[in-house]
């Protein structure tokens, strides 16, 4: 089946006790037992709950992996990938990762005696230099946010599986839709399905997509264990966000060309980092491996006080935290998004202070373009 059938019929079928074509959301926190040593596959929410199953079955389907499991958020999903490593186990990331796996890596899990190692991952030289002995994982996101650089999948997996190093991947920026991890050689693929999946800004979610049934083994062990699974109603609203994944994707991507090409030929604007642009670094690589540039732009208005006064006449548009809903939701990434990374760190990897991040919705385009229109007069 396609893409889109998948999203819709896969861990969506109508439920079996009632025919209801939607799936009931099973608020319940335990099951109660037929006889002692008996139920009907449930027992209790933390563990495992119908709607989780059902959102777990479509996520590893669209991403085509073994398996998946869903958690509170993307950094739960993200913690629970990291969890499968021990003391002294070392970790090849991604310079220019979101803000809060820097901080969840380098505040918190250096503690744990994990180890970690930030690099530019769309030069698979800095990737292959980073290998120690120790390594175990590659962690790459690409688009990164919000620099929008792109690595190379296929050729960072070939360096990872010849040494026999796991790849993980972020795909959080574009969704199974527009690029395919698995089939371009990682072993997990991760998810805040907060953004896209879900795509209407009222759930938070995240998901970890496994390749192999070792880690899935793992994976579910953390998830029942520290208890940070997805509750049902959550669950629910990101199965049915799913249902249109498809559809949205296209749309996303298409305003976001329209609206990257009109920010790149625009005075007020200084740099578009958007990887459909011929000008982006990674552009070749991008059209290889992604089905479209997806929805993502960041564009550097030169100062914090011209970023302050274009975000500050928006009037559709909103100046909000989050991506990937269906409305265009704009940040300040150095105050915003990545405030827990050292300026140091920022200003290495382009997180300037003028640095503004877009996410097209898919409104109609050009009334998105309108508001950016209107407030750039202010820059
Ligand atoms: C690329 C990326 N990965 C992971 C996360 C973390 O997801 P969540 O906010 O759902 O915990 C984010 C959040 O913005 C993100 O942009």
């Amino acid at each position: 089946m396609g893409f889109a059938t998948n999203a819709i019929h896969v861990g969506q079928e109508p439920d079996p006790a009632t025919g209801a074509i939607v799936a009931p959301i099973y608020q319940t926190s335990t099951y109660v037992y037929e006889e002692l040593g008996k139920n009907k596959g449930y027992d209790y929410a933390r563990t495992n709950h119908p709607n989780r199953k059902a959102l777990e079955r479509t996520v590893a389907k669209l991403e085509g992996g073994h398996s998946a499991y869903v958690f509170t958020s993307g950094m739960a999903a993200i913690d629970a990938v990291f969890r499968l490593y021990r003391p002294g186990d070392h970790v090849v990331l991604s310079e220019a990762v979101y803000g809060g796996v820097y901080r969840l890596s380098t505040q918190l899990l250096v503690h744990f005696g994990l180890e970690f190692s930030f690099v530019d991952t769309s030069i698979p030289a800095c990737v292959l230099a980073a290998l120690r002995p120790n390594t175990k994982l590659i962690y790459i996101e690409t688009p990164t946010n919000p620099t929008m650089r792109v690595t190379d999948i296929g050729a960072i997996a070939k360096l990872a599986n010849e040494r026999n190093v796991t790849l993980a991947v972020d795909n959080t920026f574009l969704s199974p839709y527009l690029q395919r991890p698995i089939e371009l050689g990682a072993q997990i693929v991760v998810h805040s399905m907060t953004k896209y999946l879900n795509g209407h800004s009222d759930s938070t979610g995240g998901a970890v997509v496994l390749t192999r049934p070792a880690d899935a083994e793992k994976i579910y062990f953390i998830q029942r264990s520290a208890g940070a699974g997805l509750a049902p109603m959550d669950c629910f609203l990101i199965s049915r966000g799913l249902k249109t994944l498809a559809i949205r994707m296209l749309q996303h991507n298409a305003n976001g060309i329209t609206v990257a090409r009109h920010l790149d030929a625009h005075p007020k604007v200084r740099k578009t980092h958007y990887p459909g642009l011929p000008t982006h670094p990674q552009h070749e690589i991008a059209r290889r491996q992604q089905k479209g540039p997806g929805a993502m732009i960041a564009i550097d208005l030169g100062s914090l006080e011209a970023a302050r006064r274009f975000l500050n006449q928006l009037k559709l548009c909103s100046l909000a935290e989050s991506l990937g809903g269906v409305e265009t939701l704009i940040s300040l990434p150095a105050l915003m998004t990545h405030a827990s990374m050292p300026k140091e760190v920022q200003e290495r990897i382009g997180i300037t202070e003028g640095l503004v991040r877009i996410s097209v919705g898919i409104e109609d385009v050009e009334d998105i373009m309108a508001d950016l229109d209107q407030a750039l007069l202010y820059v």
